[in-house]
């Protein structure tokens, strides 16, 4: 075993060097659990001198901890990674420090040489994102106390409406009018689409025209902490919680009465989402580090980029977590399938940037307007809003020039417009000056035939989930006879009795 070592006590010193000057804590044990390599910083997180430490085993250096709650010994014992843990601690200054530490195993081929410990510092993080909490809390409190002046309050951050929606496509109609629907009931709601394609526009909308308009707004996106401070953030802490913790509200909390939107759902981890299950299952949550529980009232609004059913398939999303956010389902397409909304968003933007910068343009030229048309738009309404953003500013004269657009937009190239078919139903708007008619190419679609059979498979499978897997329920639910739910469930090898069998785990381990 010892021999192993060896490796890790000859890192070469360049690599020293470099391992020494970032800006994160690295401890680093061989097999025995003696410290071969122990940074600047994390030496002073520790307020350790790196001499005491290195060449001594782990223990004895640190007589708080045990075989048992070391991290850095239990990586040895097992051969992987332990989870990322937060610690929270007091330094020798006495400031309240907080790290994100990730512990993993080191091996040369198929073996263990040692473990490596990186601890981040995330005081400054935390700091921040509680201070957004809290003054968004300071804020509706506030907003509540003012009104006794008259004036209505607006509260949140939710500022915009179905008005500021372009929707002239059959699609984008739908997508409107399903959530203009989806705002006058309370139920949860899930919106999914690609990036750019106004998933927050849509959201927003949706609060604002609610009944809970006069009540908090609030956002938090999924993807941007780490688990253990997400959790803080969104049910809360008490003190004594951990060292250093405070008591201090939950964004549930403070969006009690109104929305809370979650964005990029499918990126909260399960264990979290599995709290966030109980919450909205019993309409109550325990701040971390309390035992009792806080009635809360909240409309909860998330969002992904990816496809629901993918990302339950995936096991991204608990599949009874999907249930509970996706009451109701709304898809955005990508603006490449719904393409009859570029001219009106063109104008839309034109508009805008005109009025925003000064300047009189009035359209874009026949041969922008071809290559907007069938250029595929990967970063959707946002990479159109932005080509014209710049363009606008360009462009100092009355039409968008193809010399205005930026260059990756422009290297798709406007083809070769004669030999694609052209559809009158693109009629040039005002912003079009060119009076020929515009040409649209026909983009590569997936199959329909499988993707519907997915499509459905995926409905019934979502039907069976909430009827537990009751075949005559399904039908009705699904409104279909009942010989003809069995049928497709042949076809699609579902067996129902797979869904009455899962015993569904609502707990938090
Ligand atoms: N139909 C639309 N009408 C007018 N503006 C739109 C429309 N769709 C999107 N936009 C604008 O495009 C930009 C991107 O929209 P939004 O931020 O809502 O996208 P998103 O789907 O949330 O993207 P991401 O997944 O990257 O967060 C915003 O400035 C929004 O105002
Ligand atoms: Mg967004």
């Amino acid at each position: 075993m010892r021999d192993a070592s060896i490796d890790l006590e000859h890192l070469s010193a360049d690599l020293r060097v470099v391992l020494d000057s970032i800006n994160e804590g690295i401890h680093i044990v061989d097999t025995c659990g003696i410290t071969v390599f122990y940074n600047r910083i994390a030496a002073s997180l520790d307020n350790l001198d790196p001499q005491e430490v290195v060449g001594r085993h782990i223990l004895s250096v640190f007589p708080s901890l045990s075989e048992d709650t070391s991290t850095l010994m239990s990586v040895l014992r097992t051969g992987r990674p332990a989870p990322v843990r937060q610690q929270t601690f007091r330094n020798y200054k006495g400031d309240t420090i907080t790290t994100m530490n990730s512990t993993l195993p080191i091996y040369s081929g198929a073996k263990l040489i040692g473990a490596i410990e990186v601890s981040k510092d995330v005081t400054l993080v935390k700091e921040l994102v509680e201070r957004v909490v809290d003054l968004q809390a300071e804020l509706i409190t506030t907003a509540g106390v003012h009104s006794a002046t008259g004036h209505r309050v607006k509260v949140g951050t939710a500022r915009y409406t179905f008005d500021d929606i372009v929707a002239v496509s059959q699609n984008m109609q739908d997508v409107v009018a399903r959530a203009k629907r989806a705002s006058q009931s309370g139920s949860a709601v899930l919106i999914y689409g690609e990036t750019g394609t106004g998933k927050e526009l849509v959201v927003q909308s949706i609060h604002n025209s609610s009944p809970r308009a006069a009540r908090p707004f609030i956002a938090q996106n999924c993807a941007a902490l780490p688990e253990t401070l997400l959790e803080g953030i969104l049910f809360g802490t008490a003190r004594g919680a951990f060292t250093g913790a405070e008591n201090r509200p939950g964004l549930f909390e403070v969006a009690d009465g109104g929305s809370l939107f979650l964005d990029e759902v499918d990126a909260m981890p399960l264990p979290l989402q599995a709290k966030l299950l109980r919450v909205l299952q019993e309409g109550s949550l325990r701040r971390i580090g309390e035992s009792s529980e806080r009635k809360v009232d909240v409309r909860l609004i998330s969002a992904m980029s990816s496809n629901p059913a993918t990302a339950v398939e995936r096991n991204l999303i608990r599949r009874d977590l999907f249930f509970r956010l996706g009451v109701i389902i709304i898809e955005i397409p990508p603006l490449r399938k719904r393409k009859d909304d570029i001219p009106a968003l063109t104008e839309h933007f034109i508009e805008r940037y005109s009025s925003q910068f000064g300047v009189n343009v009035h359209g874009v030229t026949r041969d922008v307007f071809e290559l907007f048309m069938e250029y595929p738009w990967p970063g959707n309404v946002r990479e159109l809003q932005h080509a014209i953003e710049a363009a606008v500013q360009l462009s100092h004269g009355s039409l968008i020039g193809l010399e205005h657009l930026p260059p990756h937009v422009l290297s798709h190239g406007p083809g070769d417009a004669a030999s694609r078919p052209r559809a009158n139903r693109f009629l040039p708007t005002s912003q079009f000056r060119d009076n020929s008619t515009p040409a649209i190419e026909e983009e590569a679609k997936a199959p329909l035939v499988p993707t519907l059979e997915q499509i459905e498979k995926s409905l019934i499978w979502a039907a069976l989930e909430t009827c537990e897997g009751n075949i005559s329920a399904t039908a009705r639910y699904l409104d279909i006879p009942r010989q003809t739910l069995q049928h497709k469930l042949k076809r699609y090898s579902i067996d129902a009795s797979d869904i009455r069998r899962k015993d569904l785990d609502y707990t938090d381990k």
